[in-house]
């Protein structure tokens, strides 16, 4: 049991601490002025952590959303780095039971945050209990057994609940409520992802020129995970098969081989845009359809391939499924036929 404490945040970190983890974590950044991109985000939650730490009080909770491998998890250890706190990390699915979250929340110290990864997946136990412990920073718990059961009201640190979720739609509203700001994560420009790549490179010892670092940006699917893992890719084709070094040459033709087109589309995404094509005369589709016919989880399309194909036009769902757009047919190299046109045109028809 934990008692109420009030006043200053203590910082547990030194700055020495966090650079020497920042070593072995290799490559993800501990600090905003290394995490590029998401300008409006970093802006606005810089702002709301300056206002925290000049108040001494914890910062508000927060809920970042968005496709997987744009940083929300890098941006919640900024976020406890920034405020001088611990941070504990935990998943939705990874709570089973109410009170593994309960003695988690009474576990934490004044201002810590706590990291809840794939939030939409808490079940429902957990997220009543988490109710009154973001609200009221206390947490009700039932102690002994049987008509000797009582309830006891548990006060709480004063923490920071940062939560993290690919799948927005399903956080239910009564969460939603209790996070004081939300921030979207969207995909990168080529510019914000060549920062991310040369840093990642200088963290990794790899060799790169201007044009090795935008040929592996314009090549990630807007994604700075994907960055990162074909930039140690094409490292290895340079190692082998070169003089170490990264041109735009050979990333470009390690890529290729890699089977990652122009667009950074992978071997899933055509063969996802194809099966839609192929045997859905362009769609539309349902999701569990197309899921079936390409043996993928509905769940992996949807969080996986379907946002970044949505963000450059190459798909839109419709009431009635998935449709193939245009652009993704020329890009593929396959002509829309009369019957596929057609069906487009009706689906986006007003009458
Ligand atoms: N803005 C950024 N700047 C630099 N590196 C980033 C940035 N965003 C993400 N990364 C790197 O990309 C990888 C994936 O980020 P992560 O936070 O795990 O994504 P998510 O939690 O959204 O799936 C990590 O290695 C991280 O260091
Ligand atoms: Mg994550």
């Amino acid at each position: 049991m934990t008692e109420e404490r009030e006043g200053p945040l203590t910082p547990t970190k030194t700055d020495d601490d966090l650079e020497a983890e920042s070593a072995s974590e290799g490559l993800r950044p501990r600090r905003f002025d290394r995490y590029f991109g998401q300008e409006t985000v970093k802006e606005n939650l810089g702002i709301a952590i300056q206002a925290a730490r000049a108040r001494e009080e914890p910062l508000d909770h927060v809920l970042f959303h968005g496709p997987p491998g744009l940083g929300k998890t890098t941006l919640a250890m900024i976020v406890a780095a920034e405020m001088g706190v611990s941070i504990r990390i935990t998943s939705g699915p990874a709570v089973e039971r109410s009170g593994d979250l309960a003695s988690l929340l009474t576990s934490l110290q004044p201002g810590d945050v706590l990291f809840i990864d794939e939030v939409h997946r808490l079940p429902v136990a957990a997220e009543e209990v988490l109710y009154p412990a973001m609200e009221d920073f206390s947490v009700d718990i039932i102690l002994g057994k049987g008509p000797k059961a009582r309830d006891v009201r548990l006060k709480l640190n004063r923490f920071t609940l940062v939560g993290a979720t690919t799948r927005f739609a399903l956080v239910s509203q009564p969460l939603r409520d209790r996070f004081g700001a939300t921030y979207r994560l969207d995909f990168y420009d080529v510019a914000a992802l060549s920062q991310i790549v040369k840093r990642s490179a200088g963290v990794l010892g790899c060799d790169i020129d201007d044009g090795g670092v935008e040929e592996v940006a314009r090549r990630s699917r807007g994604t700075a995970r994907i960055a990162n893992r074909l930039l140690r890719r094409v490292r290895d084709f340079a190692e082998v098969e070169g003089d170490g070094r990264v041109t735009r040459a050979l990333a470009g033709g390690a890529l290729q081989r890699l089977q990652i087109d122009e667009l950074g589309l992978d071997a899933m995404d055509r063969e996802l845009l194809r099966a839609v094509i192929d045997r859905f005369a362009g769609g539309p589709v349902g999701l569990d359809t197309l899921a079936a016919a390409i043996s993928e989880e509905p769940d992996t399309i949807m969080d996986v391939y379907e946002p970044y194909l949505l963000k450059i036009g190459f798909l839109q769902r419709t009431p009635r499924g998935r449709v193939v757009m245009p652009r993704a047919y020329e890009h593929l190299e396959i002509e829309l036929s009369p019957d596929a046109a057609a069906g487009q045109a009706s689906l986006f028809d007003p009458s």
